[in-house]
Protein backbone atom coordinates (compact mmCIF):
# COMPACT_ATOMS: atom_id res chain seq x y z
CA UNK A 1 0.00 0.00 0.00
CA UNK A 2 3.09 2.39 0.71
CA UNK A 3 3.42 4.96 -2.11
CA UNK A 4 6.80 7.15 -1.42
CA UNK A 5 5.39 10.41 -0.92
CA UNK A 6 5.93 12.72 -4.06
CA UNK A 7 5.33 15.80 -2.35
CA UNK A 8 6.44 15.61 1.56
CA UNK A 9 6.74 19.44 2.28
CA UNK A 10 3.91 19.16 4.53
CA UNK A 11 5.38 16.30 6.62
CA UNK A 12 8.69 18.15 6.39
CA UNK A 13 7.59 21.66 7.79
CA UNK A 14 5.42 19.72 10.79
CA UNK A 15 9.22 17.86 11.53
CA UNK A 16 11.04 21.17 10.86
CA UNK A 17 13.18 19.94 8.28
CA UNK A 18 14.35 21.92 5.26
CA UNK A 19 11.68 22.62 2.29
CA UNK A 20 11.78 24.31 -0.50
CA UNK A 21 8.68 26.40 0.21
CA UNK A 22 6.32 26.70 2.90
CA UNK A 23 3.56 23.92 2.16
CA UNK A 24 -0.09 25.12 2.56
CA UNK A 25 -3.32 23.44 3.12
CA UNK A 26 -6.91 24.97 4.18
CA UNK A 27 -8.70 23.82 7.57
CA UNK A 28 -12.52 22.77 5.40
CA UNK A 29 -10.49 22.58 2.22
CA UNK A 30 -13.48 20.66 1.15
CA UNK A 31 -16.98 21.61 1.46
CA UNK A 32 -19.42 24.08 0.71
CA UNK A 33 -18.02 26.94 -0.85
CA UNK A 34 -17.14 24.98 -3.64
CA UNK A 35 -20.11 23.94 -6.59
CA UNK A 36 -18.78 20.48 -7.19
CA UNK A 37 -19.02 19.54 -3.67
CA UNK A 38 -22.87 21.33 -3.14
CA UNK A 39 -23.53 19.15 -6.10
CA UNK A 40 -22.32 15.80 -5.37
CA UNK A 41 -23.98 16.65 -1.73
CA UNK A 42 -26.97 17.34 -3.40
CA UNK A 43 -27.01 13.84 -5.06
CA UNK A 44 -26.22 12.06 -2.01
CA UNK A 45 -28.85 13.28 0.33
CA UNK A 46 -27.06 14.37 3.51
CA UNK A 47 -23.46 15.56 4.68
CA UNK A 48 -23.72 12.37 6.46
CA UNK A 49 -24.73 10.19 3.39
CA UNK A 50 -21.43 11.71 2.32
CA UNK A 51 -19.56 11.01 5.24
CA UNK A 52 -20.41 7.14 5.49
CA UNK A 53 -20.15 6.10 1.90
CA UNK A 54 -15.82 5.75 1.60
CA UNK A 55 -16.01 5.99 -2.58
CA UNK A 56 -18.13 9.71 -1.78
CA UNK A 57 -15.63 10.92 0.87
CA UNK A 58 -12.77 9.97 -0.94
CA UNK A 59 -14.29 12.13 -4.19
CA UNK A 60 -14.96 14.92 -1.70
CA UNK A 61 -11.78 14.43 0.16
CA UNK A 62 -10.08 14.68 -3.56
CA UNK A 63 -12.21 17.73 -5.07
CA UNK A 64 -9.58 20.61 -3.85
CA UNK A 65 -7.23 18.94 -4.90
CA UNK A 66 -7.96 19.00 -8.42
CA UNK A 67 -8.63 22.61 -8.12
CA UNK A 68 -5.72 23.85 -6.32
CA UNK A 69 -1.82 22.63 -6.00
CA UNK A 70 -2.25 22.17 -2.10
CA UNK A 71 0.74 20.43 -0.39
CA UNK A 72 -2.01 18.04 1.78
CA UNK A 73 -5.59 16.25 1.89
CA UNK A 74 -7.34 15.94 5.08
CA UNK A 75 -10.01 13.25 5.62
CA UNK A 76 -13.61 14.00 4.68
CA UNK A 77 -15.34 13.49 8.13
CA UNK A 78 -16.53 15.37 11.19
CA UNK A 79 -15.20 15.33 14.58
CA UNK A 80 -19.17 14.39 16.15
CA UNK A 81 -18.40 10.58 14.23
CA UNK A 82 -17.34 9.49 18.04
CA UNK A 83 -20.00 10.91 19.79
CA UNK A 84 -22.54 9.76 17.18
CA UNK A 85 -20.89 5.96 17.27
CA UNK A 86 -21.69 5.91 20.99
CA UNK A 87 -25.22 6.28 20.39
CA UNK A 88 -26.02 9.62 20.97
CA UNK A 89 -27.94 9.78 17.35
CA UNK A 90 -26.03 12.74 15.30
CA UNK A 91 -28.15 15.01 13.23
CA UNK A 92 -28.05 18.55 11.13
CA UNK A 93 -30.72 20.65 10.91
CA UNK A 94 -29.90 23.95 8.20
CA UNK A 95 -28.91 26.81 9.50
CA UNK A 96 -28.32 25.37 13.45
CA UNK A 97 -25.41 22.73 12.80
CA UNK A 98 -24.95 19.72 14.48
CA UNK A 99 -27.08 18.55 17.32
CA UNK A 100 -27.73 15.29 19.26
CA UNK A 101 -30.93 13.10 20.25
CA UNK A 102 -29.65 11.98 23.34
CA UNK A 103 -27.70 14.44 25.22
CA UNK A 104 -25.05 13.41 28.40
CA UNK A 105 -26.35 14.64 31.30
CA UNK A 106 -26.08 12.29 34.15
CA UNK A 107 -23.64 9.76 35.91
CA UNK A 108 -25.41 6.97 34.31
CA UNK A 109 -25.44 8.79 30.88
CA UNK A 110 -21.72 8.73 30.85
CA UNK A 111 -21.43 5.49 32.27
CA UNK A 112 -23.33 3.68 29.69
CA UNK A 113 -21.07 5.25 27.10
CA UNK A 114 -19.47 2.57 24.65
CA UNK A 115 -15.83 3.08 23.40
CA UNK A 116 -16.46 2.84 19.69
CA UNK A 117 -14.80 0.19 17.50
CA UNK A 118 -13.42 2.17 14.43
CA UNK A 119 -13.29 -1.42 12.45
CA UNK A 120 -16.58 -2.06 13.70
CA UNK A 121 -18.99 1.28 14.25
CA UNK A 122 -16.51 3.89 12.91
CA UNK A 123 -15.88 1.24 10.01
CA UNK A 124 -16.95 3.75 7.40
CA UNK A 125 -14.54 6.17 8.57
CA UNK A 126 -11.59 3.90 8.27
CA UNK A 127 -12.50 2.23 5.09
CA UNK A 128 -12.50 5.90 4.31
CA UNK A 129 -9.22 6.32 4.88
CA UNK A 130 -7.59 3.86 3.25
CA UNK A 131 -9.65 4.45 0.56
CA UNK A 132 -8.51 7.89 -0.35
CA UNK A 133 -4.89 6.76 0.65
CA UNK A 134 -5.01 4.48 -2.23
CA UNK A 135 -6.71 7.22 -4.54
CA UNK A 136 -4.01 9.64 -3.64
CA UNK A 137 -1.30 7.81 -5.00
CA UNK A 138 1.20 9.47 -3.13
CA UNK A 139 1.07 12.83 -4.35
CA UNK A 140 0.18 14.32 -1.37
CA UNK A 141 0.51 12.85 2.52
CA UNK A 142 -3.22 12.29 4.05
CA UNK A 143 -4.38 13.91 7.52
CA UNK A 144 -6.60 11.84 10.06
CA UNK A 145 -8.28 13.63 12.49
CA UNK A 146 -10.75 14.05 15.62
CA UNK A 147 -12.36 16.58 17.58
CA UNK A 148 -10.53 16.89 21.09
CA UNK A 149 -11.78 15.66 24.29
CA UNK A 150 -13.22 18.73 25.52
CA UNK A 151 -14.83 20.00 22.46
CA UNK A 152 -16.64 16.73 21.83
CA UNK A 153 -17.70 16.70 25.31
CA UNK A 154 -19.66 20.07 24.24
CA UNK A 155 -21.46 19.22 21.85
CA UNK A 156 -22.56 15.64 24.04
CA UNK A 157 -23.37 17.68 26.97
CA UNK A 158 -25.34 20.52 25.58
CA UNK A 159 -26.73 18.54 22.93
CA UNK A 160 -25.65 21.12 20.15
CA UNK A 161 -24.36 23.93 19.48
CA UNK A 162 -24.21 26.95 22.22
CA UNK A 163 -23.43 30.68 22.98
CA UNK A 164 -22.34 30.12 26.29
CA UNK A 165 -21.93 26.51 27.31
CA UNK A 166 -23.73 26.78 30.54
CA UNK A 167 -24.44 22.77 30.42
CA UNK A 168 -21.45 21.72 29.91
CA UNK A 169 -19.78 24.36 32.43
CA UNK A 170 -22.73 22.95 34.72
CA UNK A 171 -21.79 19.76 34.70
CA UNK A 172 -18.20 20.59 34.86
CA UNK A 173 -18.60 22.69 38.29
CA UNK A 174 -21.29 20.85 40.02
CA UNK A 175 -20.10 17.68 38.89
CA UNK A 176 -16.35 17.55 37.92
CA UNK A 177 -15.82 13.59 38.80
CA UNK A 178 -18.42 12.86 36.22
CA UNK A 179 -16.87 15.74 33.50
CA UNK A 180 -13.55 13.85 34.43
CA UNK A 181 -14.60 10.26 33.70
CA UNK A 182 -16.71 11.57 30.44
CA UNK A 183 -12.62 12.94 29.10
CA UNK A 184 -11.17 10.12 29.57
CA UNK A 185 -13.44 7.85 27.93
CA UNK A 186 -13.59 10.35 25.27
CA UNK A 187 -9.33 10.49 25.13
CA UNK A 188 -9.58 7.15 24.98
CA UNK A 189 -12.15 6.35 21.97
CA UNK A 190 -10.00 8.93 20.28
CA UNK A 191 -6.74 6.91 20.90
CA UNK A 192 -8.07 3.97 19.47
CA UNK A 193 -10.00 5.75 16.65
CA UNK A 194 -6.58 7.85 15.56
CA UNK A 195 -4.49 4.76 16.09
CA UNK A 196 -7.30 3.16 13.64
CA UNK A 197 -6.44 6.03 11.28
CA UNK A 198 -3.01 5.77 11.07
CA UNK A 199 -2.79 2.12 10.28
CA UNK A 200 -5.82 2.68 7.58
CA UNK A 201 -3.45 5.19 6.07
CA UNK A 202 -3.50 8.07 7.50
CA UNK A 203 0.40 10.24 7.46
CA UNK A 204 -0.19 13.13 9.98
CA UNK A 205 -2.82 13.44 12.37
CA UNK A 206 -4.98 16.73 13.99
CA UNK A 207 -6.73 17.50 17.06
CA UNK A 208 -9.35 20.22 16.93
CA UNK A 209 -10.07 21.82 19.99
CA UNK A 210 -12.25 24.33 18.67
CA UNK A 211 -13.92 25.25 22.02
CA UNK A 212 -11.00 24.90 24.40
CA UNK A 213 -10.57 29.22 24.38
CA UNK A 214 -13.76 29.20 26.26
CA UNK A 215 -12.20 27.81 29.23
CA UNK A 216 -9.99 29.85 31.96
CA UNK A 217 -6.70 28.99 31.84
CA UNK A 218 -6.49 26.85 35.25
CA UNK A 219 -9.51 25.18 33.36
CA UNK A 220 -8.34 24.54 30.58
CA UNK A 221 -5.45 22.79 31.59
CA UNK A 222 -7.37 20.83 33.69
CA UNK A 223 -10.71 19.57 31.19
CA UNK A 224 -9.07 20.28 27.45
CA UNK A 225 -5.18 20.10 27.85
CA UNK A 226 -4.80 17.29 30.08
CA UNK A 227 -6.69 14.64 28.13
CA UNK A 228 -4.72 15.87 24.51
CA UNK A 229 -1.57 15.16 26.70
CA UNK A 230 -3.04 11.26 27.11
CA UNK A 231 -3.90 11.12 23.42
CA UNK A 232 -0.60 12.28 22.38
CA UNK A 233 1.23 10.08 25.11
CA UNK A 234 -0.91 6.82 23.56
CA UNK A 235 -0.65 7.53 19.60
CA UNK A 236 0.99 5.70 17.02
CA UNK A 237 4.20 7.77 16.11
CA UNK A 238 5.37 6.39 13.66
CA UNK A 239 4.23 4.10 10.83
CA UNK A 240 5.69 1.83 7.92
CA UNK A 241 8.73 3.66 8.97
CA UNK A 242 7.41 6.85 8.46
CA UNK A 243 7.00 9.53 11.50
CA UNK A 244 3.30 10.33 11.95
CA UNK A 245 3.83 14.46 12.95
CA UNK A 246 0.77 15.40 15.41
CA UNK A 247 -1.09 18.70 15.29
CA UNK A 248 -2.53 19.96 18.08
CA UNK A 249 -5.46 23.19 17.55
CA UNK A 250 -7.05 25.20 20.24
CA UNK A 251 -8.92 27.60 18.77
CA UNK A 252 -8.65 30.57 21.25
CA UNK A 253 -5.34 29.11 22.54
CA UNK A 254 -3.07 31.63 21.68
CA UNK A 255 -2.05 32.45 24.87
CA UNK A 256 -1.04 28.67 26.18
CA UNK A 257 1.19 27.80 23.51
CA UNK A 258 4.17 27.30 25.48
CA UNK A 259 2.38 24.80 27.81
CA UNK A 260 0.82 23.16 24.63
CA UNK A 261 4.06 22.73 22.99
CA UNK A 262 5.19 20.77 26.22
CA UNK A 263 3.02 17.91 25.29
CA UNK A 264 5.45 16.08 23.11
CA UNK A 265 3.15 17.07 19.80
CA UNK A 266 5.01 18.15 16.91
CA UNK A 267 3.19 21.26 15.67
CA UNK A 268 0.52 23.66 17.00
CA UNK A 269 -1.97 25.62 14.78
CA UNK A 270 -2.34 28.89 15.57
CA UNK A 271 -5.34 30.93 14.92
CA UNK A 272 -5.27 34.69 13.76
CA UNK A 273 -5.36 37.09 17.09
CA UNK A 274 -1.63 35.65 17.79
CA UNK A 275 1.00 37.49 15.91
CA UNK A 276 3.43 34.36 14.38
CA UNK A 277 6.52 35.83 15.71
CA UNK A 278 5.02 35.77 19.14
CA UNK A 279 3.70 31.93 18.76
CA UNK A 280 7.29 31.52 17.31
CA UNK A 281 9.24 32.88 20.18
CA UNK A 282 7.20 31.76 22.59
CA UNK A 283 7.44 27.57 21.77
CA UNK A 284 10.96 28.46 20.88
CA UNK A 285 12.05 25.80 18.70
CA UNK A 286 10.33 22.90 20.23
CA UNK A 287 7.27 22.53 17.68
CA UNK A 288 6.49 23.48 14.50
CA UNK A 289 3.41 26.26 13.59
CA UNK A 290 0.28 26.00 11.68
CA UNK A 291 -1.81 28.80 10.56
CA UNK A 292 -3.07 31.52 10.63
CA UNK A 293 -5.02 34.02 8.62
CA UNK A 294 -8.25 35.46 9.04
CA UNK A 295 -10.40 33.12 6.60
CA UNK A 296 -12.49 36.23 5.99
CA UNK A 297 -9.35 37.78 4.25
CA UNK A 298 -10.42 35.71 1.71
CA UNK A 299 -13.36 38.11 0.93
CA UNK A 300 -10.84 40.67 0.20
CA UNK A 301 -9.11 42.06 -3.26
CA UNK A 302 -6.77 39.76 -4.82
CA UNK A 303 -3.86 42.69 -3.98
CA UNK A 304 -5.35 42.81 -0.43
CA UNK A 305 -4.98 38.65 0.43
CA UNK A 306 -1.48 38.81 -1.20
CA UNK A 307 -0.24 41.22 1.11
CA UNK A 308 -1.71 39.39 4.05
CA UNK A 309 0.18 35.93 2.82
CA UNK A 310 3.34 38.23 2.78
CA UNK A 311 3.00 40.16 6.53
CA UNK A 312 1.98 36.56 7.95
CA UNK A 313 5.22 35.14 6.20
CA UNK A 314 7.16 37.57 7.23
CA UNK A 315 6.19 37.19 10.78
CA UNK A 316 6.88 33.51 11.15
CA UNK A 317 10.00 34.69 8.92
CA UNK A 318 13.73 32.25 7.53
CA UNK A 319 13.52 28.43 8.17
CA UNK A 320 11.11 25.18 8.11
CA UNK A 321 8.32 24.90 10.69
CA UNK A 322 5.81 26.63 9.42
CA UNK A 323 2.71 24.88 7.55
CA UNK A 324 1.01 27.88 6.01
CA UNK A 325 -3.54 27.53 6.67
CA UNK A 326 -5.89 29.95 7.58
CA UNK A 327 -6.51 30.02 11.26
CA UNK A 328 -10.06 28.50 11.58
CA UNK A 329 -12.13 26.90 8.22
CA UNK A 330 -12.75 28.31 4.73
CA UNK A 331 -16.17 30.40 4.98
CA UNK A 332 -18.95 28.65 3.22
CA UNK A 333 -19.51 31.83 0.97
CA UNK A 334 -16.00 32.01 -0.34
CA UNK A 335 -15.66 32.11 -3.83
CA UNK A 336 -13.22 29.66 -4.83
CA UNK A 337 -10.91 31.75 -7.49
CA UNK A 338 -10.06 33.76 -3.77
CA UNK A 339 -9.14 30.36 -2.56
CA UNK A 340 -6.80 30.08 -5.60
CA UNK A 341 -5.04 33.63 -5.17
CA UNK A 342 -4.27 32.85 -1.14
CA UNK A 343 -2.71 29.30 -2.31
CA UNK A 344 -0.85 30.92 -5.51
CA UNK A 345 0.63 33.32 -3.15
CA UNK A 346 1.80 31.22 -0.64
CA UNK A 347 3.35 29.33 -3.38
CA UNK A 348 5.49 32.40 -5.10
CA UNK A 349 6.12 34.79 -1.78
CA UNK A 350 7.70 31.76 0.85
CA UNK A 351 10.21 30.51 -1.37
CA UNK A 352 12.17 33.49 -0.41
CA UNK A 353 12.21 32.40 3.79
CA UNK A 354 13.47 28.70 2.79
CA UNK A 355 17.21 28.62 1.15
O1 LIG B 1 -11.11 20.32 7.04
C1 LIG B 1 -11.67 19.54 6.24
O2 LIG B 1 -11.82 19.82 5.03
C2 LIG B 1 -12.06 18.15 6.71
C3 LIG B 1 -13.40 17.92 7.03
C4 LIG B 1 -14.00 18.45 8.32
C5 LIG B 1 -15.37 18.75 8.46
N1 LIG B 1 -15.62 19.06 9.76
C6 LIG B 1 -16.34 18.69 7.36
C7 LIG B 1 -17.66 19.30 7.55
C8 LIG B 1 -13.41 18.64 9.58
C9 LIG B 1 -11.96 18.53 9.99
C10 LIG B 1 -14.46 19.03 10.47
C11 LIG B 1 -14.23 19.28 11.91
C12 LIG B 1 -15.31 19.86 12.71
N2 LIG B 1 -16.65 19.57 12.69
C13 LIG B 1 -15.09 20.74 13.78
C14 LIG B 1 -13.73 21.21 14.24
C15 LIG B 1 -13.15 22.22 13.34
C16 LIG B 1 -13.78 23.55 13.41
O3 LIG B 1 -14.39 23.97 12.43
O4 LIG B 1 -13.60 24.18 14.46
C17 LIG B 1 -16.34 21.05 14.35
C18 LIG B 1 -16.60 21.99 15.52
C19 LIG B 1 -17.33 20.28 13.67
C20 LIG B 1 -18.79 20.20 13.96
C21 LIG B 1 -19.53 20.59 12.76
N3 LIG B 1 -19.75 19.78 11.67
C22 LIG B 1 -20.08 21.87 12.46
C23 LIG B 1 -20.08 23.07 13.40
C24 LIG B 1 -20.62 21.79 11.16
C25 LIG B 1 -21.29 22.89 10.36
C26 LIG B 1 -22.76 22.78 10.43
C27 LIG B 1 -23.45 23.76 9.51
O5 LIG B 1 -24.61 23.47 9.18
O6 LIG B 1 -22.85 24.77 9.12
C28 LIG B 1 -20.39 20.49 10.69
C29 LIG B 1 -20.76 19.96 9.37
C30 LIG B 1 -19.64 19.87 8.39
N4 LIG B 1 -18.45 19.26 8.67
C31 LIG B 1 -19.64 20.34 7.05
C32 LIG B 1 -18.41 19.96 6.51
C33 LIG B 1 -17.93 20.15 5.09
C34 LIG B 1 -20.78 21.02 6.32
C35 LIG B 1 -21.74 19.94 5.90
C36 LIG B 1 -22.68 20.32 4.82
O7 LIG B 1 -23.68 20.97 5.11
O8 LIG B 1 -22.44 19.91 3.67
Amino acid sequence: MSHPLKNDRYIKACLQQPVDRTPIWMMRQAGRYLPEYRQLRAEAGSFMDLCTNPELACEVTLQPLRRYPLDAAILFSDILTIPDAMGLGLYFTPGEGPAFRKPVRSEADVKALPIPDPYQELKYVTDAVSTIRRELKGEVPLIGFSGSPWTLATYMVEGGTTKNFSEVKGLMYKEPAIMHQLLDKLADSIIVYLNAQVESGAQALMIFDTWGGVLSPRDYQEFSLRYMQKIVDGLKREHEGQQIPVTLFTKGGGAWLDIMAATGCDCLGVDWTTDLADARAKVAGKVALQGNMDPSILYASDERIREEVATILASYGKGSGHVFNLGHGIHQTVEPEKAGVFIQSVHELSKAYHT
